[in-house]
């Protein structure tokens, strides 16, 4: 299906690659594109550095999804990925002695063996498993997709490369951590019940994070049932045309496929134009794009079946209203 035709038919359509190759400009431009042309549209990033809102030139407080300015049908949502999510505090401070209720100075003493005996204890002192920030930053995007919304269209800007990947991989991390938590407080829960029992005055009410861990993960996996469901989502590749970026296009592909996530088109950005017109600076690199446009042509279009847009190296900036419809124009034809 080419973009166009997802833009007005999915649920869900992800932009990824590389660092500054264009996926914010792509997701914006196609947002607008897809607003106006019918499809009440949310676009979605987790970037820290608040490129969706720089591009398209407007203040988004974080968290909040905003109705884009002179755009119908358009909002815009930024979530901060190491934001602490309230409701979600005490899995990013997870720590199994503080979960048995076993504070002060009994509570210090474990700790110490309890990194012992916890494989990879990273992140001095905190017990919470590494990354659960982004990672739980990253489930309340699907959880978010999975409610129920108004929205005909959600764009997804993700982060560059390779955290997408990890962050695909993310049900399978989440059971990880499930697993070797509740292993831990099985074991410490044995060796150290009858203490507990004297040390703690009152039996704490069990609020169990491990339940909010577990319905984070349930609530991922039916996203993922979603992600990868043709009909709809599709994540669209933006690269641009040098040899390394290639070959880092190719392992993306490789993970999508793992994950099962569709890919049909992928965007060859920043290419220059007019032979004519170019200085010998500018010939120069347009003869490298060139002859890269070739190999990729030949690897993700003949080869893998993938439908390539080219989208031309804009003058200037690509950034507010104007450009970005202009953009857009080039991602659907
Ligand atoms: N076709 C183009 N012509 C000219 N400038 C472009 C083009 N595409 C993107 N840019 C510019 O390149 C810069 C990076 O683009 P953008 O922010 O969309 O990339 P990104 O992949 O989202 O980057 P990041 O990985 O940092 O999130 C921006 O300043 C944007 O205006
Ligand atoms: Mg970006």
């Amino acid at each position: 299906m080419e973009l166009k035709e997802q833009l007005l038919n999915l649920k869900m359509i992800m932009f990824g690659g590389k660092g500054g190759v264009g996926k914010t400009s792509c997701a914006a431009s196609s947002g607008i594109w897809a607003a106006e042309h019918g499809r009440n549209t949310l676009i979605i990033s987790t970037d820290p550095a608040h490129s969706l809102g720089d591009s398209l030139g407007m203040e988004l407080p974080p968290g909040e999804p905003t109705p884009v300015d002179g755009v119908d049908n358009l909002t815009a949502l930024e979530i901060n990925p190491k934001a602490k999510f309230a409701e979600l505090q005490e899995l990013t401070d997870m720590n199994p002695i503080k979960s048995l209720g076993m504070d002060g100075m009994m509570g210090g003493m474990m700790e110490g063996m309890l990194e012992g005996m916890m494989e990879g204890g990273e992140g001095g002192g905190s017990l919470s498993p590494p990354g659960i920030d982004e990672a739980l930053a990253f489930g309340k995007v699907l959880e978010f997709i999975e409610k129920d919304h108004d929205y005909d269209l959600i764009v997804f800007d993700t982060a560059p490369t390779g955290h997408t990947l990890r962050l695909l991989s993310l049900p399978e991390t989440l059971s990880g951590w499930i697993g070797k938590i509740l292993q831990l407080r099985l074991r410490m829960g044995k060796m150290f019940g009858a203490l507990k029992r004297m040390f703690t005055k009152e039996e704490k009410k069990e609020e169990n994070p491990l339940e909010l861990l577990k319905q984070m993960k349930d609530a991922i996996l039916n996203a993922r049932d979603d992600l990868t469901n043709p009909e709809i989502n599709s994540f669209v590749i933006v690269m641009i045309a040098e040899e390394m970026a290639i070959s880092e296009t190719g392992r993306l592909l490789n993970e999508l496929v793992k994950y099962d996530i569709p890919t049909s088109n992928m965007v060859v950005n920043q290419l220059y134009q007019n032979a004519e017109e170019l200085c010998d600076f500018c010939k120069s690199r347009r003869g490298m794009q060139q002859k890269n446009l070739n190999k990729i042509k030949e690897i993700f279009q003949q080869r893998l079946g993938k439908n390539l847009i080219e989208v031309p190296l804009f003058k200037g900036e690509i950034r507010e209203y104007t450009t970005l419809k202009e953009m857009g124009e080039f991602l659907v034809k």
